[in-house]
């Protein structure tokens, strides 16, 4: 098989599409020369076959990363990484229509919203273009007879797994800090969406970069995610998935060579409205909260608290929002939600649905398979459902949602934090002082009042609890990518003679 394919897509025609693994600037075959199959999900049939990974490629990379990490990037200077990322990000810009449209043949992400993940991802790698020759130390005064500084320096050789359900926004949020600190990377994409990243890739490569820097592997996790996470020779392993998995890649970690280790993990994030809430705003944002991008995001608004004086007329208004969600075809112009990303997640969601009507809770809406082909589900939204019910408990990862009352400020707190996740959460109410205080209590990364979703490059992300370690975007996720040295230089005399 060759190291590229002829791709067709509804939106942009044919296309050629890199297949084969990028290392050091060059599309290539695995060793093992095998090869995997990525589906389209809205049809359930294959687009194309791509190189896999092994063991072996893996070490390739990780070579290929060490030796552009000692021997050409340290050297480059932090303006031109600088310049690298914003070139980059002009080119996500020029290719966005092609960008989205890959996404949403491989992830079956509606079309639309495909085109803002591009958009952000040119907004992320440009803000991290311009944080590279900004990444400063202090000058820490003890004594008159010491001059002492710390300077940021990059952790060096950084592999990044990355998850399906935003392909390339995880590519950017991973990539562009890691760059501006000055570290080479090494990403792993996932094994259901390999395209964007591999084309991508043609970008790095177009932007300039030196050999090397950035290498994108196709593979499985079991295979190459392991293979990276328990490398002796990667320096950091930075992770976005499952909580089982996140465990398992600290465990390959502290087994190996002890590399740091940031994780992005799971979530089951209560959105709590209050009655003095606008109600059409606020169900605007429930809706968008657990509806967007097919309920596959980690910060996913999955569990709604409404409270009681409310509570009837929300359920009512917010089941004829959700029936108005468009779902079908991800390239139709109207199309709000797409197909679950394949058969394994389709049938886990399907599965929460059989146990949240087993437990007794009340299905308002949806609950069945959307049209015949592909893996779409209709959105679905449980009501009457309990702290202790399965489908309040778990991430369910798809478009349902699970709704309860709740009396009083105490007990929405309460609530709102009875869960070992802490990713995010959201408040709606006309009051400052509820917003505020509510914000305060909740144990979540983030707080959203009266919004939901509207994550920004600018903005930290990342989950308090079992939700994860470290930050993502903004500042804060330099910190992830760089280390402190401290220099201290004697200016005195001896001090013992
Ligand atoms: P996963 O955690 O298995 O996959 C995520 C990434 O980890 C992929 O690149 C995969 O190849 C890699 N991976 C898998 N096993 C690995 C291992 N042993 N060592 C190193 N890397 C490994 O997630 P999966 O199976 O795709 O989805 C399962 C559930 O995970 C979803 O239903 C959802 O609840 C959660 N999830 C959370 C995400 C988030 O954004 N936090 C993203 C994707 C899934
Ligand atoms: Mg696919």
């Amino acid at each position: 098989m060759s190291v590229t394919a002829t791709l067709e897509t509804p939106q942009t025609g044919k296309y050629e599409q890199p297949t084969g693994l990028f290392i050091n600037n060059e599309f290539v075959k695995g060793v093992d020369g095998k090869t995997f199959e990525t589906i389209n999900p809205a049809t359930e049939k294959p687009i194309t076959s791509v190189h896999e990974a092994t063991e072996k490629d893996v070490d390739i990379a990780v070579s290929a990363a060490r030796k552009a990490f000692e021997e050409t990037w340290r050297l480059v200077t932090p303006e031109q990484r600088g310049k690298y990322l914003a070139k980059l990000a002009d080119l996500f810009e020029q290719n966005l229509e092609q960008l989205a449209a890959i996404e949403s043949l491989d992830n079956g992400k509606a079309f639309t919203m495909a085109k803002a993940d591009i958009g952000n991802c040119a907004g992320c790698l440009r803000y991290y273009g311009g944080w590279a020759d900004k990444i400063e130390g202090k000058v820490i005064d003890t004594n008159a007879d010491t001059f002492s500084y710390t300077k940021q320096e990059p952790i060096g050789v950084c592999a990044q797994i990355i998850p399906w359900n935003f392909p390339l926004l995880m590519w950017a949020w991973k990539i562009g800090p890691a760059i501006a600190c000055g570290n080479t990377v090494i990403l792993k994409s996932a094994e259901q969406t390999p395209l964007g990243a591999l084309y991508a890739a043609k970008l790095v490569k177009e932007a300039g970069f030196p050999p090397g820097v950035i290498n994108i592997l196709s593979g499985f996790g079991k295979i190459a995610g392991a293979a990276l996470s328990s490398h002796m020779d990667v320096d950091k392993v930075a992770f976005t998935g499952s909580t089982v998995v996140g465990r398992q890649v600290m465990k390959a970690a502290a087994g190996s060579n002890l590399k740091k280790v940031t994780l992005e993990l799971g979530g089951k994030s209560p959105n709590i409205v209050f009655k003095d809430a606008d109600i059409d705003n606020a169900i605007s944002w429930v809706n968008f909260g657990i509806f967007f991008n097919h309920g596959q995001c980690c910060c996913a608004g999955s569990r709604v608290y409404v409270q009681e004086e409310i509570y009837d007329k929300f359920v009512e208004k917010f089941k004829e929002r959700a029936q108005k969600n468009v779902v079908g075809d991800p390239f139709a112009a109207d199309t709000f939600q797409g197909p679950q990303v394949s058969q394994l997640q389709y049938d886990r969601i399907m599965g929460y649905i059989d146990a949240g009507k087993k437990e007794g809770a009340k299905i308002e809406t949806g609950g069945e398979r959307h049209g015949k082909e592909g893996y779409f589900i209709q959105p679905t939204i449980f009501s009457n459902v309990s702290s202790d019910m399965k489908i309040m408990q778990e991430e369910i990862f798809g478009p349902v949602c699970s709704i309860a009352k709740f009396k009083d400020e105490a007990e929405a707190i309460r609530l709102g934090n009875v869960t070992t996740y802490g990713l995010a959460a959201a408040v709606h109410t006309s009051s400052i002082n509820t917003a505020i205080r509510v914000s305060n209590a909740l144990r979540a990364g983030t707080v959203w009042v009266n919004q939901y979703n509207m994550l920004h490059h600018q903005l930290p992300f990342g989950g308090y609890k079992e939700s994860g370690i470290g930050r993502e975007l903004g500042e804060a996720a330099l910190a992830n990518y760089s280390q402190t040295k401290t220099v201290s230089i004697r200016l005195g005399d001896a001090l013992f003679g």
